[in-house]
């Protein structure tokens, strides 16, 4: 394949964005960053340090001091460390999960993660996923997807999700969160989510993982000419 591109994926939650950006990015032999992950270990580790979650400070201050390393493992899998420890686990839980729409909408949280994500994707090669990928992080990426589906659908597939991994919760819950958060995300003053202006979008409500990542791949592979 020719040129190493910057593509930029970004969706509300539950839209399949980190299935399907991590196999667009296996088939294209790039690599996949979850920036979600990020802002979901800066959470943990204020959740850890006990800080309240409108303390815009020492959230800033949490944000700037930790070292977060992404690592793909063995079978593929993208590991989030900080501080040194894996917490690929720790950072799924429902709390996390709770807080970090908060903590993700401070400023001086998003400088730091702006930054990093936006030395990660310097060198192209890679699919970089979250929310303000194509208009904040990668403005300049050539392929920008904006993956959407009914917020009943991402309900249902994040509750698979959570109960396959072993939590227990109900259906209402994880509607209830998910309707929650895409406010939260679609209003905050900084980096709302929305599709950049000139971001493909995606709507998957009735397509399969496969025919999004082929729809996906199909494009960056003309891309790259
Ligand atoms: O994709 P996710 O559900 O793991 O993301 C967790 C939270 O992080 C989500 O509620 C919004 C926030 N986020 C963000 O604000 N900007 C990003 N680029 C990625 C995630």
């Amino acid at each position: 394949m020719g040129r190493l591109l910057k593509i930029a994926i970004d969706g509300p939650a539950g839209a399949g964005k980190s299935t399907v950006a991590k196999l667009a990015a296996e088939r294209l032999g790039y690599l996949y960053i979850d920036t979600g992950a990020m802002y979901r270990a800066v959470t943990l580790q204020a959740l850890m340090d006990k800080v309240d979650m409108s303390d815009e400070t020492n959230l800033t201050r949490i944000a700037e001091s930790v070292d977060l390393v992404l690592r793909v493992d063995t079978n593929g899998n993208t590991r989030i460390f900080l501080n040194g420890v894996d917490v690929s686990t720790q950072i799924r839980t429902p709390l996390v999960s709770r807080c970090v729409s908060v903590v993700s909408q401070i400023q001086g949280v998003r400088h730091k993660m702006t930054r990093l994500q936006k030395e990660m994707g310097a060198a192209g090669g890679v699919v970089m996923e979250g929310r303000d990928i194509g208009t904040k992080v990668l403005p300049d990426a050539e392929m920008k997807f904006f993956l959407t589906a009914s917020v009943e659908e991402r309900a249902r597939r994040r509750h698979a999700e959570l109960t396959e991994r072993g939590f227990t919760v109900a259906y209402e819950e994880v509607f209830e969160d998910i309707a929650q958060r895409d406010n939260i995300d679609s209003n905050r003053a900084m980096a709302p989510l929305k599709p950049a202006s000139n971001a493909e979008i995606i709507d998957c409500t009735s397509m399969t993982v496969e025919q999004v990542v082929d729809l996906i791949v199909g494009r960056v592979s003309r891309g790259a000419g």
